[in-house]
């Protein structure tokens, strides 16, 4: 049976408690990918294990204050507020993915929601904001399900379907529910791993990671050219896609190698080939684009010109964009600051300090 009809059986199974009303509320991180989700199969499934780092001040805010409606409906009924107004593009999205989820979460039919979203960073500055937004949201979610069928006291099984749903979502927002680091896709090299949902890496992280910085920096806030649910599709027919699945494969044991061992030389290594390995398979995709930029080159080289000279552990990454994540132990935060502070302003828009996190956190 799959993993979704399990989820189903189970809730149909359990009595629901009627409450007239009632809200709840979470702030979840965004995370940032050690190794990459680069194509999919079907619902969200990755074609490769990929692995991150949960960050700790670029969150999503959300409430959902649910009220009983009377009668019988088919389909959810919602508003949604970001940031204060009315969006409605973001509500059809989100009715959207409420509506695929409806057998998991039956209780969406019976209530009515209010749903309100904050972002702490701004939003269009180039940061992906559907983990966060969607890791809030599923988490919400689980919540409400918890306080009308009391069936989720187990905090794996709580974490695994917040896990999923927030996947069915945004497949790297799975990622964010954990503490410090998480892996998502199944693999022979980690027990409990699967595509379903991602598990958390706290157990085995090496403390050199637990004070790891990442500064944001942000070279165009400009909306991408080529979406990432394109990009994914891209992948499908990639003259590459075998060769990326074993390198994201092999690059996902070393890392998680180097994660257990604390070996940042390691680290760093698999860090900057996977970025720059996911940019090449956007380049080599047909028809083929970019997403980084001359700055991203320029600033590429000159941290490597950085790191050459001083031996400071400080490594990159990218995401599906322009902008650079840097990341450094807290051992090194002052020299890598400098640094940063003296790039050319005409290159960086901005730079948003954000560091390795404590995961999601209940405020209702
Ligand atoms: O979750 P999506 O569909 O937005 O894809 C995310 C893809 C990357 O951010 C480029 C990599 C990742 O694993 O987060």
């Amino acid at each position: 049976m799959s993993q979704r009809d399990t989820y189903i059986q189970r809730i149909r199974r359990l009595p629901i408690t009627h409450m007239d009303q009632g809200e709840v509320r979470w702030q979840s991180p965004s995370n940032i990918a050690l190794v990459k989700y680069w194509g999919k199969l079907g619902d969200q499934i990755p074609m490769n294990p990929s692995l991150s780092f949960t960050l700790q001040q670029c969150h999503t805010d959300t409430i959902i204050r649910f009220t009983h409606r009377a009668g019988v409906y088919t389909s959810p009924e919602i508003s949604f507020r970001f940031e204060g107004s009315l969006r409605p593009s973001f509500e059809k999205r989100m009715t959207t993915y409420l509506q695929s989820i409806q057998d998991l979460c039956p209780f969406l039919t019976h209530y009515k929601l209010e749903i309100e979203s904050v972002n702490s960073f701004p939003f269009g500055a180039g940061i992906a904001s559907s983990a966060s937004a969607y890791s809030a949201l599923a988490l919400c979610l689980t919540s409400i399900e918890d306080l009308l069928y009391q069936d989720l006291e187990d905090d794996d099984l709580y974490r695994s379907k917040t896990s999923f749903l927030a996947r069915l979502g945004s497949g790297s927002a799975c990622r964010s529910i954990y503490a410090e680091a998480a892996w998502w896709g199944s693999s022979e090299d980690l027990a409990g791993s699967s595509d379903d949902y991602a598990i958390g890496l706290s157990d085995v992280l090496h403390d050199a990671y637990l004070d790891m910085h990442d500064a944001i920096v942000i070279v165009s806030s400009d909306e991408k050219s080529v979406s990432s649910s394109r990009g994914h599709e891209l992948m499908s027919a990639h003259p590459y896609r075998e060769n990326r699945v074993r390198q994201a494969t092999t690059h996902a044991r070393h890392m998680l190698s180097a994660l257990q061992t604390g070996d940042l030389d390691a680290f760093g290594s698999i860090l900057e080939r996977e970025a720059l390995a996911i940019h090449g398979l956007m380049i080599s995709s047909y028809p083929g684009y970019f997403l980084l930029n001359g700055q991203t080159i320029t600033l590429i080289d000159s941290l490597r010109a950085f790191r050459e000279d001083t031996k400071v552990p400080v490594y990159f990454t990218l995401d599906a964009g322009p902008n650079l994540h840097i990341l450094y132990p807290s051992s090194v935060a002052s020299e890598v600051s400098e640094w940063l502070e003296n790039l050319d302003p005409q290159m960086v828009d901005e730079i948003i300090y954000d560091r390795v996190g404590p995961g999601p956190i209940q405020l209702i």
